[in-house]
């Protein structure tokens, strides 16, 4: 029996909405798989948290986050708190002390009713980003300086070392050689005339060790057109944290939004706990209404199954959504549905039940 334990942080919003229906189809799981068991442990950090301790998380939050598997997250941000302050002190702070460096996020196109593009299907829209999220534009580095005054001025400073860089784009070069599947760097060399020339170096030099994969580079503005225009150019994209974080926000859009769109982030090595979450952010214009489309976070929970090499249960929760795009009228508003977002977790339960033992 394997015992898997995870740390569960519902966040705000519609996080805690969203992440008690991915906790159904864990449980789900570990109902109908006798090998597996799943510990969950809930931790109240959030921007509720902030207001009432004056903090987004425990000072040895961290240490206590180390024991775990995996960590479940819904969302972080709302109102009332800076959001540099709330996601800083929370969300970029795991995936940073955490050195979850690579972020998993598939554009996949699971039903063709849900593209806004034109004549594009499930096989023309069909890939995988490769962000990189330890470091880049969200390093953290700056400068704020004559605060106030007519000389005024700020500093962001993107930070993008050798090892960070490196890794990335070697990781994205294994994952294409092993799914023999070409790789598109996305970068700006044209005008970031340090961070982005020095990427491009480094995306050919790695390149060398991997003559088998074929490989494209486009500038961040020309593949954000081609992210709609010609999305089937797309198989493996490596990228920064920024542009791999707008990127993916295009991505949602060409695969049916934000609903639908799912983040992992990975420590490869497992010296840490890696994290599972929606792309989404708390949503606070639908928190509380009970119509957040859960699909994302329950798809995060399919990348968590695969994390934890148990493929079958990835597989089977992907395809289980699949089918649950067949039929409108059982999905949340954002699809056209008028679904709550309990009735869509306990129908996609059901569902995977059903297809699960009766192998539909
Ligand atoms: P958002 O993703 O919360 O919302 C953008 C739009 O998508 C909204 O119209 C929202 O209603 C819709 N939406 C999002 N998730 C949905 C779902 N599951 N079902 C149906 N509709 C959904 O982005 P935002 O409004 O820019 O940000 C709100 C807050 O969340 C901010 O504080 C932001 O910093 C934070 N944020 C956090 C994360 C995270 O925790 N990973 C990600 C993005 C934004
Ligand atoms: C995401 C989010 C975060 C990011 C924010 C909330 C800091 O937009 O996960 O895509 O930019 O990484
Ligand atoms: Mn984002």
């Amino acid at each position: 029996m394997k015992n898997f334990q995870i740390a569960l942080i519902p966040g705000d919003g519609i996080g805690p909405e969203v992440v008690a229906e991915g906790v159904k189809v864990l449980q789900a799981i570990e109902g109908m798989d006798a090998s597996i068991s799943f510990s969950f442990t809930t931790f109240p950090w959030g921007c509720e948290y902030y207001l009432q301790h004056g903090k987004m998380m425990d000072d040895d939050g961290l240490e206590q986050l180390k024991p775990f598997d995996a960590i479940y997250l819904g969302a972080v941000g709302y109102p009332g708190v800076p959001d540099h302050i709330s996601l800083r002190d929370l969300l970029i702070k795991i995936r940073k002390q955490f050195d979850q460096y690579v972020n998993l996020r598939p554009v996949t196109l699971l039903h063709s009713s849900l593209t806004p593009l034109k004549a594009k299907t499930e096989k023309d829209i069909d890939f995988l980003v490769i962000r990189e999220n330890s470091e880049g534009e969200y390093a953290g580095a700056g400068d704020w300086l004559y605060k106030g005054m007519p000389e005024e001025v700020v500093l962001q400073t993107g930070v993008f070392s050798r090892k960070g860089t490196e890794r990335i784009i070697r990781y994205a070069y294994e994952e294409a050689r092993e799914s023999n599947r070409t790789l598109t760097s996305v970068s700006k060399g044209n005008a970031l005339n340090y961070s982005m020339v020095f990427w491009d170096e480094v995306f050919a030099e790695v390149g060398k060790e991997y003559p088998d994969v074929k490989t494209y580079s486009y500038l961040v503005d020309a593949a954000s057109l081609y992210f709609v225009t010609n999305p089937e150019r797309f198989e493996i994209v490596v990228t920064s944290n920024l542009f791999g974080d707008i990127l993916t926000d295009i991505g949602a859009a060409i695969t049916g939004g934000m609903g639908l769109a799912t983040g992992a982030n990975v420590n490869p090595e497992k010296t840490f706990p890696s994290m599972f979450e929606p792309v989404h952010g708390s949503a606070p214009d639908i928190a509380g209404k009970g119509i957040a489309n859960p699909l994302a976070a329950i798809w995060s929970i399919s990348q968590l199954m695969d994390f934890f090499e148990e493929g079958q249960w990835g597989r089977a929760i992907l395809h289980t959504i699949k089918r649950m795009l067949e039929d409108k009228e059982q999905l949340t508003p954002d699809l056209g549905g008028k679904a709550s977002t309990s009735e869509v977790g306990d129908q996609f339960v059901e569902l995977l039940k059903r297809l699960t033992v009766g192998r539909e």
